[in-house]
């Protein structure tokens, strides 16, 4: 009898790191994770492979070995890295997420289950045009999807890839069941991201509970949406476990406020009397933010799978981000 699995790619990154903090105390779920780096919890885990989603040989035999009866594929060059490395940003976004459907489909056609697959995609699939638009309107799941960014063209193709193999298989008709949350920021109280463009926030608060200057690459107007760690994970595990009847759509945005760089300098401010901000600003990476909604609308997630954060701008401070601080 093959196992049953789960599989997490980039299960070293942000998302990784906490998804897997929660899998771990549930028991009986056989995780598989894959990261080019080993991280410090992989051994709550039933299985890391040191490899890359590039690797075919790699895919291969796992799909050879077991039931994969779920993947979250997180694993992605974000948004500034990838305007910088976009033939490698290609390989791993695109090529990588093509990987991934692959062994999926391979499992319909093997072992007659059709693979769960959380795909994270993001605000970079928006660009607003200024003529037709303020970046304060709300911005819903269907429109202003023209991005500007490799990281955002690479997102949306997935998304599109995958919403149709759900929707209508492969050649051979074989399907996947394809979910998909459009993150905005993610601020995260114990991890840092590397290579975004929303990495202002988080950055800037880490460093202010480490009593450090920061120096800001986005000007104190630049907004954009955002949610903490816990609502993110949360928002995963509910689309996963929603009845797919109950979906409606593949894609859905999420968020939960949206504070300017001044905003998050005066929260801060308040907690911390010596913290300075400074300003350095990076031309492209404020472009980036400036073709970004700063609203978007989740009512559609909130209506087909209940989706609610529990954390707004104050208590993600108060209840989460202060108490749960780590370097
Ligand atoms: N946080 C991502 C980035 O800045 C956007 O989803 O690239």
């Amino acid at each position: 009898m093959k196992e049953k699995v789960t599989i997490i790619t980039g299960s070293s990154g942000e998302i990784g790191q906490n998804l897997i903090s929660y899998f771990s105390k549930i028991k009986n779920k056989k995780i598989i994770a894959i990261d080019l780096e080993e991280f410090n919890n992989s051994n709550n885990i039933f299985h890391f492979i040191k490899g890359s989603i590039l690797d075919e040989k790699i895919l291969n035999e796992l799909s050879n070995k077991y039931i994969i009866e779920e993947i979250y594929h997180l694993a992605a060059i974000l948004s500034t890295k990838a305007e910088k490395n976009p033939e490698l940003a290609e390989k791993v976004n695109v090529k990588g997420t093509i990987n991934i459907f692959n062994i999926a489909l391979n499992q319909n056609l093997k072992n007659n289950v059709i693979t769960k697959i959380f795909f994270p995609s993001s605000i970079a699939v928006y660009k607003i045009d200024s003529k037709l638009s303020s970046k304060d309107n709300l911005i819903d799941e269907n429109t202003f999807c023209n991005p500007k960014t490799k990281y955002g063209q690479h997102k949306l193709f997935c998304e599109n890839l995958g919403t149709a193999l759900d929707k209508y298989g492969n050649e051979l008709n074989l399907k996947i069941d394809f979910r998909c949350i459009r993150f905005p920021g993610i601020i995260s109280a114990n991890t840092l991201p590397t290579g975004g463009t929303s990495d202002y926030a988080p950055e800037m608060i880490h460093n202010a509970l480490q009593q450090k200057t920061y120096t800001s690459f986005a000007d104190q107007n630049s907004c954009l949406p955002f949610i903490v760690m816990p609502d993110a994970i949360n928002s995963i595990l509910s689309i996963m476990k929603c009845d797919k009847s109950k979906l409606r759509k593949n894609v859905y945005n999420i968020t939960s406020f949206s504070p300017t760089i001044l905003d998050l300098y005066k929260i801060l401010k308040n907690q911390f009397p010596e913290f300075l901000l400074k300003y350095k600003i990076d031309r492209k990476r404020q472009e980036i933010i400036n073709s970004w909604p700063n609203f978007i609308d989740d009512n559609q997630a909130k209506k087909d799978w209940g989706w609610k954060p529990e954390f707004n701008l104050n208590s993600a401070f108060k209840n989460y981000i202060y108490p749960n601080f780590k370097k």
